[in-house]
């Protein structure tokens, strides 16, 4: 019997990143030394009291059971706390917080909450690819706002035409902006919500990269601007500022309206986060800002050691104002044929920017999770193979 998938299966592709990690895999098995650039995982390893936290709990039984499907009163509780230390906002961790097995689930989730046939969704591209693929999972249509160096890598919203603003029904932002490494000002942030409040939108922020800025500059939440609250839902991460990704724990935070019906959601289809990942996760807020200021001092020098080389190679470069990825144009602008070539010849992974989104084309993004003598290496490597 010839198997037949259901017809959504037709819209996705391979997820970008386990379609480089196959590629990373043939070099491998090559016999390659592969300085691996692609996805967002740090290296770097988890904070001390921050496993010993996740430890301890794995030991109490009372964690062996299932987890409150919205996530602990004490998770909610510290992420509040967190949000309310680092960004001055007050959120109620009952009515208005939801824990994720990630923040890229609630991101996939979302969508299916609250989108449906004839909807539109509008997704910045290059953008993370989750936005774009949960909103036509959902049988809801894509309107793309492009992203390009001129604009500071910020949406145009005043260019989205009215006939499809007219059924929009949700915008996503996210700064620091993965995969350029933009920044966006106070500026921007209260033209979005006013923009949302004009045409109905829920505003989507994906806040993973808030820790991770430099040279002085502070991420905002959303919520520090006025009406926010009723707008937006923000979805946090540990996976980055922690170096926690392989924990999957993160929280969506905002309007009820939204947030009460997600949890809804998840109840049916997942159990909760594992009560030992919430209490690393609970450990990770508490000692803010500790550990991640150190992690974002590490990708700060390893920013500067990568576009110094680059640029010393002649590669045209400018430093990210936040994430841990450096956005760069390919000379000839084939940037597919850049990273194939990088991969093949000199076993050096980089990102394909067309692979977040057709604006992305000509780019590449350069993950910082190697240490800064491996990134030496890269540059070495990337003058030898003459891209
Ligand atoms: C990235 O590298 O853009 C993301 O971290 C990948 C992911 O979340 O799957």
């Amino acid at each position: 019997m010839t198997l037949r998938l259901a017809r959504r299966m037709s819209l996705l592709q391979p997820y970008l990143f386990a379609d480089l990690d196959r590629k990373k895999q043939v070099a491998i098995a090559r016999g390659m030394d592969v300085i691996s650039l692609s996805i967002g995982d740090p290296d770097l390893p988890t904070p001390g009291p921050v496993v010993e936290a996740g430890q301890a709990a794995m030991a109490d039984s009372k964690n062996h059971r299932y987890p409150a499907y919205a996530g602990s009163k004490a998770f909610r509780r510290t992420a509040a706390d967190w949000l309310e230390r680092r960004f001055s906002v007050h959120l109620d961790p009952d009515r208005e917080l939801v824990a994720l097995i990630g923040s890229k689930e609630g991101i996939f989730h979302l969508a299916l909450v609250l989108v449906g046939e004839g909807d539109v969704v509008l997704c910045p591209e290059p953008g993370y690819p989750v936005y774009a693929v949960s909103t036509r999972m959902a049988g809801a249509e894509v309107h793309e706002m492009p992203l390009v160096a001129e604009r500071d890598f910020l949406p145009d919203l005043d260019a989205v035409p009215a006939g499809v603003l007219a059924r929009a029904r949700a915008i996503w932002i996210n700064y620091p902006n993965n995969p350029t490494g933009a920044f966006a000002d106070r500026a921007f942030y209260s033209k979005a919500v006013a923009f949302a409040q004009e045409h109905e939108l829920t505003l989507c922020v994906d806040a993973a990269y808030s820790e991770i800025t430099f040279d002085g500059l502070r991420a905002l939440s959303v919520f520090e601007i006025p009406g926010a609250r009723e707008v937006a839902v923000e979805f946090h991460s540990l996976s980055k500022s922690y170096n926690m990704t392989g924990w999957r724990v993160g929280f969506a935070v905002g309007r009820p309206d939204v947030i009460e019906p997600l949890a809804d959601f998840k109840s049916n289809l997942d159990s909760g986060v594992f009560g030992a990942v919430q209490a690393a996760g609970i450990r990770a807020m508490e000692i803010w800002p500790g550990p991640s200021e150190q992690v974002c001092e590490t990708y700060r020098r390893r920013r500067d050691r990568l576009v110094a080389g680059l640029a010393r190679a002649g590669y045209d470069v400018t430093a990210p104002r936040g994430t841990f990825f450096v956005w760069m144009p390919v000379p000839g602008g084939d940037d597919k044929r850049f990273a194939g070539r990088l991969i093949d010849e000199v076993g050096v992974v980089v990102t394909p920017g067309s692979g977040f989104g057709p604006s992305g084309a000509g780019y590449v993004r350069f993950a910082l999770t190697v240490d800064e003598e491996r990134l030496d290496e890269a540059v070495e490597r990337i003058v030898r193979a003459g891209v």
